[in-house]
C-alpha cells in the first residue's frame, strides 16, 4: 500500500485523529440485489482507501469500527463472513502497510474473536511497532460502554488494593483505563451512510470531536468523500466549551 508522504502537518484545519463509523454496506449491497456479504466485500476495499487517503492528507491516527460488540448478534453467517474479511484483510494488506510506515494497533475485547485471529493482530501490531507516519487503530467487538465498565472495574480493584484512593480519580486517570489509553481523542468523527448515531463509539473520547454525516454508502468511500469531511472540518470552530 502506498501512503504519500504529508503536506501539511502542521496544519490546524487538518485533523489530527479521524475516526470513522463505516455504515451502508448492507445498504450497498440491497441496492444492486447482492447479498449484504458482498458490501461488507466491497467495504474491506474501502478500507484501503481511507487508509490510503490519510496517508496522503497528512493525518496521523485513523481509527475505524470495524466490528461493534453488537455484531455479534448478527446472523453466524455474516459473522464468519466479517471475521473472514478481517482474516484476509491482515494477511493480505500486513507487508504493504509495514511497508507504508503504518503502524497497526486494535481496541475492543479482542478475546472475544477467533484465535487465529488474535494472533494475526498480535502480530500486526509487533510487526508495526516502530512505524510513525500513521497509526491505524482497528475497533474489533468495540463497545464504549463495555470498554468503559471494564475502566471502572479495574479502578475499583485498584481501591480495593489499596493502590489508589477514590479521590485520586479523575478525568485523566479514567482516560488511562480505556483502550484508547495511547491515542489521541479523534478531532474528526465520520459517519457514512447518512445515519446520524454514534452507535457505542468512541463516546468518552469523541466529547469534543466534530461530527461529519457523509450520505455515501461505505463501500463507495473514496478518497474524495475524506477530503470532503477534511474540509467541512476545517470550517468548524473549535472552542471545547470556551468561548
Ligand atoms: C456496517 O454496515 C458495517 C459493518 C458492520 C462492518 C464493517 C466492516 C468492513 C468495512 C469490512 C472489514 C473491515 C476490515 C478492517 C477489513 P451495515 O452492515 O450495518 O450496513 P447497513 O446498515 O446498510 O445494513
Amino acid at each position: 500500500m502506498d501512503v504519500a508522504p504529508s503536506h501539511n502537518s502542521m496544519d490546524h484545519s487538518l485533523p489530527q485523529h479521524v475516526a470513522i463509523i463505516m455504515d451502508g454496506n448492507g445498504r450497498w449491497a440491497a441496492k444492486r440485489s447482492l447479498q449484504r456479504l458482498k458490501g461488507h466485500e466491497q467495504g474491506a476495499e474501502a478500507v484501503r482507501e481511507a487508509v490510503r487517503g490519510c496517508g496522503e492528507l497528512g493525518i496521523s491516527y485513523l481509527t475505524l469500527f470495524a466490528f461493534s460488540s453488537e455484531n455479534w448478534s448478527r446472523p453466524v453467517e455474516e459473522v464468519n463472513h466479517l471475521m473472514g474479511l478481517i482474516r484476509y484483510f491482515f494477511r493480505k494488506e500486513l507487508a504493504s502497510m509495514n511497508d507504508a510506515g503504518v503502524r497497526i494497533n486494535f481496541i475492543g475485547d479482542l478475546s472475544k474473536l477467533p484465535e487465529d485471529i488474535q494472533g494475526l493482530a498480535k502480530e500486526a501490531k509487533e510487526k508495526t511497532k516502530a512505524n510513525s507516519k500513521l497509526v491505524l487503530t482497528i475497533a474489533l467487538s468495540y463497545g464504549s460502554h463495555s470498554e468503559i465498565t471494564h475502566a471502572v472495574q479495574r479502578l475499583a480493584k485498584k481501591i480495593q488494593k489499596g493502590d489508589i484512593s477514590p479521590e485520586e480519580i479523575n478525568e485523566t486517570l479514567i482516560s488511562q483505563h480505556l483502550d484508547t489509553v495511547e491515542l489521541p481523542d479523534p478531532d474528526l468523527l465520520i459517519r457514512t451512510s447518512g445515519e446520524k448515531r454514534l452507535s457505542n463509539f468512541l463516546l468518552w473520547q469523541s466529547a469534543y470531536a466534530e461530527l461529519v454525516f457523509l450520505d455515501v454508502l461505505w463501500p463507495d468511500f473514496k478518497k474524495s468523500d475524506l477530503v470532503q469531511a477534511v474540509e467541512e472540518y476545517g470550517t468548524r470552530t473549535r472552542r471545547f466549551g470556551a468561548l
